[in-house]
């Protein structure tokens, strides 16, 4: 198995990617650089998380080749509507300092605004046709967001990135994803939301699971290597995040051990059918608050 995925549009990316969620701005730089000299070749980041430029700092120090690096980055809900949309991927690509992004997404779904939501994702398709993207998709879509973009849009989406580590795999949404030939990408891919601070009471980590625990020993590697080794057996994408240079190194150590069939079904059983992020159906309209600013 290599680090590498083909996009339903022939696209190829990292199997790996390296995620900045919660990533403090001042931390960020350092962590991408850490990250890419470490083996990494796509960074996913979000207008949302504030730290665009910082991602675009950090791949400018390294030196390496900007077309060898997937930038993936994502349009907030504030932003949705289709000159709205445009103008977020002008704003994007500016502070990321790129011409053009690789893989450009939407953040979520606008339940209560869905004609919104399909406007910003008509200006990705633009963007794409345009060339100023390499390929578009989607981020926290249930099956039924997919089929009314389906319904009332041209392009299929290459990726829907989705909360998904061992105690929350939806299943329904993997299903979807593959019928209609969208990979899926996992958020959170160790389960960091189940142990974040401040997301929520008396939660388990998975980092801490038995199961998880016995086949990391047995295999002489970390519970989140298993994790990550897990999702790509199963032919996901991930985007582990860390700001830590050994657990950033780690995190890309996974190609020299292999999960036996009945391991992926053991760790597939730990599903507890829980999320732990929000509800993409019930967004608190509060996330409207949130005006990403201009460069
Ligand atoms: P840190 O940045 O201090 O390494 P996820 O991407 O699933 O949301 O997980 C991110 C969380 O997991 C962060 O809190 C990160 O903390 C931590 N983390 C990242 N890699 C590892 C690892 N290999 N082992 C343990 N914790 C990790």
């Amino acid at each position: 198995m290599t680090n590498d995925l083909t996009l339903n549009n022939g696209l190829h990316i990292p199997s790996i990617g390296f995620g900045v969620f919660q990533s403090a701005p001042e931390e960020t730089a350092a962590a991408v650089e850490t990250a890419l000299a470490a083996g990494y070749r796509h960074i996913d980041t979000a207008a949302g998380y504030g730290n665009e430029r910082e991602v675009g700092d950090g791949i400018r120090r390294t030196g390496i080749d900007r077309n060898d690096i997937v930038i993936e980055t994502k349009v907030w809900v504030s932003d949705y509507g289709y000159d709205e949309t445009r103008h977020a991927f002008d704003k994007s690509a500016t502070k990321l300092g790129v011409e053009q992004i690789d893989l450009l997404i939407l953040h979520q779904p606008m339940p209560q605004h869905f004609d919104r939501t399909i406007q910003a994702y008509r200006a990705l398709e633009r963007l794409l046709a345009d060339g100023q993207v390499r390929a578009i998709g989607v981020s926290n879509f249930l099956p039924h967001h997919l089929a009314a973009l389906r319904e009332q849009t041209e392009v299929v989406p290459a990726i829907n990135q989705v909360e998904l580590h061992p105690y929350y795999t939806q299943p329904a949404v993997q299903r979807a994803n593959a019928d209609l030939g969208i990979l899926t990408q996992a958020w959170s891919p160790i389960g960091g939301i189940t142990f974040y601070p401040g997301w929520g009471e008396d939660r388990r980590s998975v980092l801490d699971d038995e199961t998880v625990g016995r086949i990391a020993a047995a295999h002489g590697k970390s519970p989140a290597q298993v994790m990550l080794r897990w999702h790509l057996q199963r032919g996901r994408s991930v985007i582990p995040k860390s700001t830590n240079a050994q657990r950033i190194a780690q995190n890309i150590d996974v190609f020299d051990f292999v999960l036996s069939p009945d391991e992926l079904i053991a760790i597939d059983a730990l599903d507890r059918g829980v999320r732990g992020g929000p509800d993409p159906d019930e967004v608190d309209p509060s996330t409207w608050d949130l005006i990403i600013p201009e460069p």
